[in-house]
């Protein structure tokens, strides 16, 4: 018993350590995302954001145009005009056209596979990343970044910044995140919905049971064995 209490603790408290070291390594304060993967509104236009803005350098190749098309209902027409500007095919999976020997020669490192950056990094990283750029003019684009210090990805919503409020920028980006977060587990989509379904269900069942439990608990109360007071 004494062994079993022993490992416990010792296995709490380095899990403790561990979290307190991946906070260390991160450093930077990160801004809540806020995402809403139940929000399709925000998933559609994150999508289309996606191809337009980070498809030229990154990959996110273990999603399909017509898997986005399905989830997030969108009809075939609107995946062909908003989604698809590198694919002909709708089954295709999602792949940039730059090469990765390109990549390498032009920013220093080639852009990831986004697929599953968003359990890598977490939405809050990813959404306070896109967030951070700022200018520097020792940097080869003149921008850095302060949560990927020495970034060698260029600031490429600049031109969405100037052009929106910063209320709506943040919100573009919350819709890019939300989308990275789908991309990287779709089947989150229903895993969320099937969780509220359940909890509405045992509620049902608790107050079924409750009412249930009241039926049985009045003759052992007041019935055969007890007369009513
Ligand atoms: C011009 C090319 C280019 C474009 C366009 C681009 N990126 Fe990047 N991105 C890069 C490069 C290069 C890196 C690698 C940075 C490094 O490691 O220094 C990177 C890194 C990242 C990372 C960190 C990945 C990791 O594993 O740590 C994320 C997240 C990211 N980009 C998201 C985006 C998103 C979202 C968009 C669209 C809004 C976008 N990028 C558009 C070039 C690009």
């Amino acid at each position: 018993m004494k062994k079993l209490l022993l490992t416990t603790i010792s296995v709490l408290a380095g899990i403790a350590v561990s979290f307190n070291v991946l906070a260390a390594v991160s450093g930077v304060h990160l801004d809540s995302a806020n995402t809403d993967i139940r929000d399709q509104k925000s998933l559609q236009n994150g999508a289309k954001l996606f191809m337009e803005y980070c498809l030229g350098c990154h990959s996110i190749s273990f999603m399909r145009y017509n898997r986005i098309g399905e989830d997030l209902n969108m009809s075939d027409a609107d995946v062909k005009e908003n989604l698809m500007f590198n694919a002909e095919k709708a089954g295709a999976p999602i792949v940039s056209s730059m090469s990765k020997g390109g990549a390498i020669k032009w920013f220093g490192a080639a852009p990831s596979d986004l697929s599953l950056v968003a359990r890598s990094r977490g939405t809050d990283w990813i959404y306070t990343y896109l967030r951070s750029f700022h200018a520097d003019d020792a940097r080869p684009f003149g921008v850095n970044n302060k949560v990927l210090i020495n970034a060698s990805m260029p600031d490429v919503l600049w031109e969405l910044k100037k052009t929106k409020s910063a209320g709506e920028f943040d919100n573009d980006v919350r819709d890019i995140t939300n989308f990275l977060d789908y991309v990287s587990e779709p089947a989150k989509l229903v895993r969320v919905d099937l969780g509220y379904k359940v909890l509405g269900f045992l509620l049902i069942l608790l107050i079924l049971s409750y009412l249930m439990k009241n039926e049985y608990w009045k003759d052992v109360k007041y019935g055969k064995w007890r007369a009513k007071d």
